[in-house]
């Protein structure tokens, strides 16, 4: 398994102005790609760094070793991270939502409509919340239909919800993306062999692990401290939370706590995208609040 290639690097560290030297904040910890771009950017620099995926736990050690005094972690949801850590003086924060490339192709919990073994989809397997198993097999049509709209799934919803019913209960994540291809119409397949069952999958996980409620509390709670001129670099791969944060950094501007650096979102380069097709999607929008003591 190669490890995860970290997107928009030079990017985050130009945008969150990691050579100048300060304190960092990554929640989306993974594997650990983009705290070791930042803790190379300058030799005094510190991470604090939350992942809620507690099986990220041995990347973390190794940059912990790697970085001594300079790299703090906990496992979390970066919601909770101000209960963690004292983040008033961070100079960066950086979220890249979504999932990194082991829980995708290797972690059998159900992530990818490939994997055969289950239909978990928590993001840390220890939380007693509802799998994608209890959801898509257990929840009336009208509240899977709210979920998945919820998701992003679009024209191809009334089919998706038809395939369940008819087929359900479904064991793994492969089962339920067989059926889905098996019931959309030629029509819609023949364009996009893999896009429905993706957006399927990726729609039952942000539901399961209450993926844009955990952004929008993160939000609020970062808003409460607002870190004098603190940059926000947030990277997105869902248009769902693309516009949780588009609307949100508009709201801060008009507020007028800080301001938007990013007039349109930071895409990768075309270069980038051949070299790691996982990047396509990504985009990047940055926020930085203003210094209140000046
Ligand atoms: C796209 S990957 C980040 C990759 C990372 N930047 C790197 O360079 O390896 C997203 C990571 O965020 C984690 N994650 C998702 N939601 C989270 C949350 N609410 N709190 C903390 N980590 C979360 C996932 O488990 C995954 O490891």
């Amino acid at each position: 398994m190669k490890p995860h290639k970290p997107v928009l690097v030079n990017e985050v560290l130009e945008y969150l102005q990691a050579k100048s030297g300060g304190r960092f904040f990554d929640g989306t910890f993974g594997q650990g790609g983009h705290s070791k771009a930042i803790l190379m950017a300058n030799t005094a620099n510190i991470v604090f760094a939350t992942e809620r995926d507690p099986g990220m736990i041995e990347y973390a050690q190794k940059l912990a070793e790697q970085f001594p005094g300079r790299f703090f972690f906990v496992i979390s949801s970066f919601k909770d991270a101000f209960k963690h850590f004292d983040l008033h003086n961070c100079s960066g924060f950086l979220l890249d939502l979504g999932l990194n490339q082991k829980q995708l192709f290797s972690s059998s919990r159900g992530f990818s409509f490939y994997d055969d073994e289950s239909l978990d989809c928590r993001i840390n397997p220890n939380e007693k919340i509802p799998t994608g198993y209890d959801i898509v097999n257990l929840s009336p049509v009208k509240t899977l239909a709210k979920i998945l709209r919820e998701g992003g799934v679009g024209k191809e919803l009334k089919y998706v919800l038809r395939a369940i019913i008819k087929f359900r209960p479904f064991k793994s994540a492969k089962a339920l993306g067989d059926a889905i291809s098996k019931t959309l119409p030629a029509r819609l397949l023949y364009k996009h062999k893999h896009k429905y069952r993706h957006v399927v999958m990726q729609a039952l996980r942000m539901a399961v692990n209450h993926e844009k409620e955990h952004l929008k509390e993160f939000l609020q709670r970062l808003k409460v401290i607002s870190p004098d001129s603190a940059r926000v670099a947030i990277i997105s791969f869902h248009s769902v939370e693309d516009k949780l944060v588009t609307s949100t950094f508009r709201s801060w501007t008009k507020e007028g706590i800080g301001r938007l650096i990013t007039k349109k979102a930071i895409r990768p380069s075309l270069d980038e995208v051949k070299d790691n097709p996982s990047s396509r999607s990504a985009l990047l929008r940055v926020f930085e609040f203003y210094n209140e003591s000046t």
